[in-house]
């Protein structure tokens, strides 16, 4: 097999009706990177085969489980070397498992997994046998995150002050998991959420993208989390206060109440020599205010954009990149780490990749905010 073939994909979740799966499947397949091979794509067994065969995979290779996924692929010459996981929260941990003692590459969903003690199981099992784990925090993937990431590396914004980071949200402003509402259900419900709604579903990618883009991992926090819906059995709102080594201090609002947003992910980190603004919203931009000089918006076709936001831009500046190619940068990077893998070389390459240890970052920052809000919103230390 030649080492830079297209990588041989299965995946779990995904099926018809379902969100983030489709995503996955558009971002592998921008780059030609990956082919799809086989899938247990719904928990609803007659649902995966519908699934399977809408998306022409070969029918001996749509499965009716994981399980069953796992071992018969294992079986074939031809078997799948990758798994994404997109699947409710609570799954993740058992899939990935599975696929990792299977010596498969998994490619997981956030949040990773329920615990961070679940989380190191993964990583040990992966690094035992040099395999990718990787965790799509997919915000990391835009070209003007890279470069907010990279100004803040060459020290344009001095030193870190101050970080403030906002993923707001208001499709859950009402009861809808009451009207079955799909995305609605397990995200309300502790069993298959984890131990937060909101702050698990889009809190940690807030936190990602702090830690990803200052290179700082805070130390404290103190969180105040809310359940406005009655009747709602996780929180659908936190405001987090955090604490960094060297006196940077920073807070993190989540909220999927705040009625008019979408996904309103900002991210502001201001220096002792300038500050940096992003926002999900108009991905392209982002704007940069050096100390007593005016304020200046990059774009990837910006002269002062850095190689590593315009070497992961696919477009002429001006032509709108967005959502699926931030995801598709990730497969790309993720894919030269598994080809990377098949040649002995050490599988999690890429340093701009979100790892399970990233993952795990995500499980340890739930658990913080949890601990500190049923203990009366008090400062805990991560
Ligand atoms: N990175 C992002 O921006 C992003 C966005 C949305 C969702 N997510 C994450 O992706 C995951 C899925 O979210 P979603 O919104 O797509 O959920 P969803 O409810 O739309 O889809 C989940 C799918 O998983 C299937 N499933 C459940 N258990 C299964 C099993 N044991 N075997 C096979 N299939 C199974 C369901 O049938 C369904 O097809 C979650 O962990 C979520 O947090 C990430």
């Amino acid at each position: 097999m030649k080492s830079r073939n297209p990588i041989r994909l299965g995946m779990v979740g995904g099926g018809k009706g379902a969100f983030i799966g489709e995503v996955h499947r558009a971002a592998s397949k921008l780059d030609g990177k990956y082919i799809l091979c086989a899938g247990a794509l719904s928990s609803d067994p007659r649902k995966s085969i519908a699934s399977g065969k809408e998306l022409g995979l070969d029918e001996d290779r749509i499965y009716e489980t994981f399980e069953d996924m796992i071992l018969k692929e294992s079986r074939r010459d031809d078997s799948i070397e990758a798994v994404s996981i997109v699947t409710p929260n609570n799954t993740h941990f058992p899939i990935a498992q599975c696929c990792l003692d299977a010596g498969l590459h998994v490619i997981c969903d956030k949040p990773f997994t329920l615990t961070s003690a679940q989380a190191d199981q993964l990583i040990e099992k992966a690094r035992k046998q040099n395999l990718v784990l990787a965790v799509t925090y997919n915000y990391s993937g835009y070209p003007m995150v890279r470069q907010a990431r990279a100004m803040i590396r060459d020290g344009e914004i001095g030193k870190i002050r101050i970080i403030q980071a906002e993923y707001a949200q208001g499709w859950l402003s009402e009861p809808i998991e009451r009207d079955g509402h799909k995305q609605a259900l397990w995200r309300t419900d502790p069993e298959r959420s984890g131990m937060a709604g909101c702050v698990g579903d889009i809190g940690t990618h807030a936190y990602h993208l702090i830690c990803f883009t200052s290179g700082l991992t805070p130390k404290s926090l103190c969180a105040d989390v809310s359940t406005f819906v009655e009747g709602r059995k996780l929180d659908d709102n936190a405001n987090i206060l955090l604490r960094f080594d060297g006196n940077a201090t920073g807070m993190i609002w989540t909220s999927q109440v705040a009625i008019g947003n979408n996904n309103g992910l900002k991210l502001r980190i201001f220096g002792d020599k300038g500050g940096i603004e992003w926002n999900q919203e108009h991905p392209n931009e982002l704007i940069f205010s050096p100390l007593n000089q005016p304020s200046q918006k990059i774009t990837t076709g910006s002269p002062n954009a850095k190689i590593e936001a315009s070497s992961i831009s696919r477009l002429p500046p001006g032509h709108p990149e967005g959502y699926l190619e931030a995801f598709a940068n990730l497969y790309t990077e993720i894919a030269d780490s598994i080809m990377d893998a098949r040649v002995g070389r050490f599988a999690n390459t890429h340093t701009n990749t979100p790892s399970g240890y990233d993952g795990k970052q995500g499980a340890i920052f739930v658990e913080s905010v949890i601990r500190s809000s049923s203990s009366g919103s008090i400062w805990v230390n991560l």
